[in-house]
């Protein structure tokens, strides 16, 4: 089976850090450069170094730390910002610069106001001067899957033509949808005659929720680049998420047939780095890395992942770095949940025990969302002394275990797990 090397661009530095309320210091953002390089990444975008003088000084100081990624700059295809790169790139062991022009007619008539051969000469220019600072370097066509195609083609071409190694095509404002981008990366590949002497790249924003799902179908397409960002931050709604492109790839792997060099055990403590730095944390329900993505409250699919975790999920947490599945105890759950997290918690239960906690579990699971172990720890003790209780004076002791019907007498004595 043949499988295709995807080349994975990390964005969150430089298309994630421009979002509001993502920004960070320079020395923050070498922590996260040193985090990413840890993680696989096979390229960091540093920043845009134009930007500010900020952000051109973290880019050259992630570009003199960090050496095995390539580090790559933005630019705008003009020569200040190129030479702005180019400087903040300087000390770096591979560099890229990056330099990027809008190619659909919306944006050169009412953004650049320019023609398209305008923006054909500038996109030249740009790859000519990036190509005497680096031999390695990436162009952007920006909005391109509005871009008119046949334009679009000259652009690629004629980029190619003057050395590009590597050509992304923007879905910039998140409109394409999967079947549309593969058929968009087949046709430019297909008629861009010189195609082959370059790594196409897809860069998906998420404003209709589909970027991971259009990025894999662009490397179905024969994209072998994509551009993600830990967590998904980016600009609106955010860049396809690292961690969900990568362990698309790694689950579907039979459907995908490519694979990265990312570390994926260290995807889940990527992410934390990003939120703790940030302060802005994942939605619970976020895949692979949000609270809930390995966490089961449901009785009957607790039950199924304490017979076997394959019935509720698809990848090991551990695979992704996340320390254990999580049964949630609520008001969903079993008496297998109950019992299972008391012996995680070092209590072996007998039947009749399991059958008191749970049922205090269910009282006290209607006041509050959620049981925590500390709770499971208070009704397992409370049912134990009721039931020595129990034993001196029947029937007395229930109630401080919040269990609401009087129960069969229990076994005196239970194991202990040792710890
Ligand atoms: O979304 C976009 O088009 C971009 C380019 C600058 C690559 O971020
Ligand atoms: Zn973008």
């Amino acid at each position: 089976m043949h499988e295709s090397r995807v080349v994975i661009f990390d964005t969150t530095l430089r298309d994630g850090e421009q979002a509001p309320g993502f920004s960070l210091r320079t020395d923050e953002k070498l922590l996260m450069a040193r985090r990413l390089d840890d993680l696989g990444v096979d390229v960091i975008e540093a920043g845009f170094p134009i930007a500010s003088a900020d952000d051109a000084d973290a880019v050259r100081l992630v570009a003199t730390t960090v050496r095995r990624p390539v580090v790559a700059a933005l630019a705008r295809a003009c020569a200040v910002d190129i030479e702005r790169a180019a400087w903040a790139l300087a000390p770096a062991a591979r560099a890229r610069i990056h330099t990027f022009i809008a190619t659909s007619d919306l944006h050169l008539s009412r953004k650049l106001h320019i023609t398209r051969d305008e923006c054909l000469e500038a996109a030249i220019a740009a790859v000519r001067l990036a190509r005497s600072h680096t031999d390695d370097v990436q162009f952007s066509a920006e909005d391109a899957t509005r871009s008119d195609v046949d334009f679009l083609c000259r652009v690629v071409e004629a980029v190619i033509t003057e050395g590009c190694t590597t050509v992304n095509l923007p879905d910039t404002v998140g409109y394409s949808t999967p079947d549309e981008l593969f058929e968009f990366f087949t046709a430019i590949r297909g008629r861009v005659p010189n195609a082959d002497r370059a790594v196409f790249s897809t860069h998906c924003h998420d404003d209709l929720g589909m970027a991971t799902a259009n990025t894999l179908a662009a490397v179905r397409a024969g994209a072998g680049q994509v551009e993600v960002a830990i967590n998904g931050i980016g600009e609106r709604a955010g860049n396809a998420s690292c961690e969900e492109v990568v362990m698309a790839m790694r689950v579907r792997r039979d459907l995908l047939r490519c694979e990265t060099g990312i570390r994926t055990e260290a995807l889940f403590a990527t992410s934390r780095t990003l939120a703790e730095l940030t302060g802005q944390d994942v939605q619970a329900n976020k895949a692979i890395v949000g609270r809930n993505a390995f966490a089961h409250e449901a009785g009957i699919h607790q039950d199924g992942v304490l017979k076997d975790r394959r019935t509720y999920e698809i990848m090991r947490p551990q695979d992704v770095g996340v320390p254990a599945t999580t049964l949630v105890l609520g008001k969903h759950s079993g008496r297998h949940a109950v019992k299972q997290r008391c012996e995680d918690l070092g209590h072996l239960l007998d039947r009749l025990e399991v059958d008191r906690v749970y049922r205090a579990m269910i009282v006290r699971a209607d006041a509050q969302k959620t049981i925590t172990d500390e709770d499971l720890q208070q009704m397992v003790q409370s049912v134990r002394a009721s039931a020595q209780a129990d034993v001196a004076t029947p029937a007395a002791g229930l109630a401080a275990a919040g269990v609401p019907v009087p129960v069969a007498r229990p076994k005196a004595t239970v194991g202990v797990r040792p710890r």
